[in-house]
């Protein structure tokens, strides 16, 4: 059987990436890593990639700080198409993607976003969590709109929020829980138990 592509985009330490990958080498997840791009040449997802022997780029991003430019986006654009991916994931990268990108790869790129959404979009979700008060939070998988954190949401994965916690004790449990329900939803799209209707998303048991 053909597998099922994975490529995987992130700017950060990897966590999520290495949690995915592990999964698929385990064989827990049936699918190939086809590809890791950053748009930082030291971020710890590359180190993660190497490690595992997977092909790992760096793209420079271009003149922006928040987004790609035109021809960064086209060279992410046409990396991933020529590795054939089935799906792209989203795993901590930091620069907005919309227009082509979006375009090039129609409800094939999915986002983790450290916060049950909508609440708390954007930038360092487990603070703005801290600093509104909230009892109890998590993360959530989503499919990627033009919007910034509010496509559909494919799962979500409760996180209390301790009356000791910190910036990092929080982060830390959110990505905890983070790297079970990634692979949980890259797998439930793979094996073709996720039905889109609308914003609705259904998954069909395994
Ligand atoms: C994760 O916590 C992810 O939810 C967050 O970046 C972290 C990456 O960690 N993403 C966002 O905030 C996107 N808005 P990792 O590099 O260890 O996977």
């Amino acid at each position: 059987m053909k597998p099922f592509k994975l490529g995987i985009l992130g700017s950060g330490k990897g966590s999520n990436m290495a949690a995915i990958a592990d999964a698929c080498l385990s064989g827990a997840l049936p699918c190939q890593i086809a590809q890791v791009l950053s748009d930082v040449p030291d971020a710890g997802i590359l180190k993660h990639a190497s490690d595992r022997g997977l092909t790992g780029r760096f793209i420079p991003p271009g003149k922006f700080r928040t987004k790609l430019d035109e021809e960064a986006e086209a060279e992410f654009i046409r990396s991933l198409q020529d590795a054939g991916v089935d799906l792209i994931v989203l795993a901590g990268f930091m620069r907005i993607l919309k227009g082509p990108f979006i375009t090039a790869f129609p409800n094939k790129v999915i986002n983790i976003h450290p916060s049950l959404l909508p609440s708390f979009p954007g930038l360092e979700a487990w603070n703005q969590a801290l600093s509104y008060g909230v009892k109890v939070t998590g993360c959530t998988v989503h499919y990627v709109d033009q919007g910034i954190d509010s496509g559909p949401i494919i799962g979500q994965a409760t996180v209390p929020v301790l009356d000791q916690d910190t910036a990092e004790t929080l982060h830390a449990r959110i990505q905890q829980a983070e790297r079970q329900l990634y692979p949980d939803c890259i797998r439930a799209i793979a094996t073709g138990r996720v039905e889109v209707t609308g914003r609705r998303i259904t998954t069909k048991p395994a």
